[in-house]
């Protein structure tokens, strides 16, 4: 039986519910080891079988001393592929007077500003040559698609993402990056109407992840490896 250092290892961090967990399932079923972060205890996530392919540790992506404590624990390890899934919807219905500093300061911490800075800490962790890493954006971020402007606050968000991973990959680019859309997906974010299940989100991002690994560059994907527009 394979042990963890014949495994490919990926990491994906806010696996606890949605598409984090879907994509930890997905790639525990391809034969991967799995090293997933939640930031409370999960139970009946269906997880339990894969106990030898799965390390589940702790991270809030806001929290600094949580960050600095879970890089430390990461010291020494190499990923094949990093996937920072973690994000929020931000305040809805509300237009820019009406909600507060600390919200918005909220969303743009959790979905821009630190899951760059976790990128930049991971960065040494990822094989260069064969390795990906993933930033969960959204289509809502494009400039050029988004005429829908309902959710202003977490589009800009995911805008500021984009932005700020190109950046990132400027400074980076012995790495491969892509920034996906994973569809609009039936989860907790997502909710019940969207045409998309968890299951074929998933496993169309691994599916990109492993077409892409290793092949340089930064791109603004869809789930089905289509290109979209910044
Ligand atoms: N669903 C869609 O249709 C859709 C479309 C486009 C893009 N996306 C993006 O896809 C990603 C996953 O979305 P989802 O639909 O699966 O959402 P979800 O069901 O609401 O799950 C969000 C995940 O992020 C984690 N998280 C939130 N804040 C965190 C923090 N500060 N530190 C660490 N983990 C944190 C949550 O952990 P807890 O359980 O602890 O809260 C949870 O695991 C997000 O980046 C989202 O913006 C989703």
């Amino acid at each position: 039986m394979a042990g963890k250092r014949d495994r490919k290892h990926v990491l994906v961090v806010g696996a606890s519910r949605g598409l984090g967990l879907g994509l930890t399932k997905e790639f525990l079923r391809r034969g991967y080891h799995v090293t997933a972060t939640v930031r409370a205890a999960i139970s009946g996530a269906g997880l339990d079988e894969y106990y030898e392919q799965l390390t589940l540790d702790t991270l809030d992506i806001n929290s600094p001393n949580l960050t600095e404590a879970f890089l430390a624990r990461m010291k020494g390890q190499f990923f094949d592929a990093v996937v920072l899934n973690a994000g929020i919807y931000g305040p809805q219905g509300k237009n820019l007077s009406e909600v507060t500093t600390q919200e918005v300061s909220h969303v743009m911490m959790t979905n821009a500003i630190n899951p760059v800075r976790l990128a930049e800490r991971l960065a040494p962790m990822l094989r260069p040559e064969t390795g990906v890493l993933a930033f969960i954006s959204s289509a809502l971020a494009s400039l050029e698609l988004n005429a829908d402007d309902a959710t202003p606050l977490y589009c800009a968000s995911k805008a500021a993402l984009n932005r700020l991973s190109r950046a990132f990959a400027a400074t980076h680019d012995y790495l491969t990056i892509v920034n996906l859309h994973p569809g609009w997906v039936r989860t907790d974010m997502g909710g019940p109407d969207a045409p998309l299940d968890v299951e074929t989100s998933a496993r169309g991002i691994a599916d990109v992840l492993e077409q892409r690994a290793g092949s340089g560059g930064h791109e603004f994907l869809d789930y089905r490896g289509k290109i979209i527009p910044w």
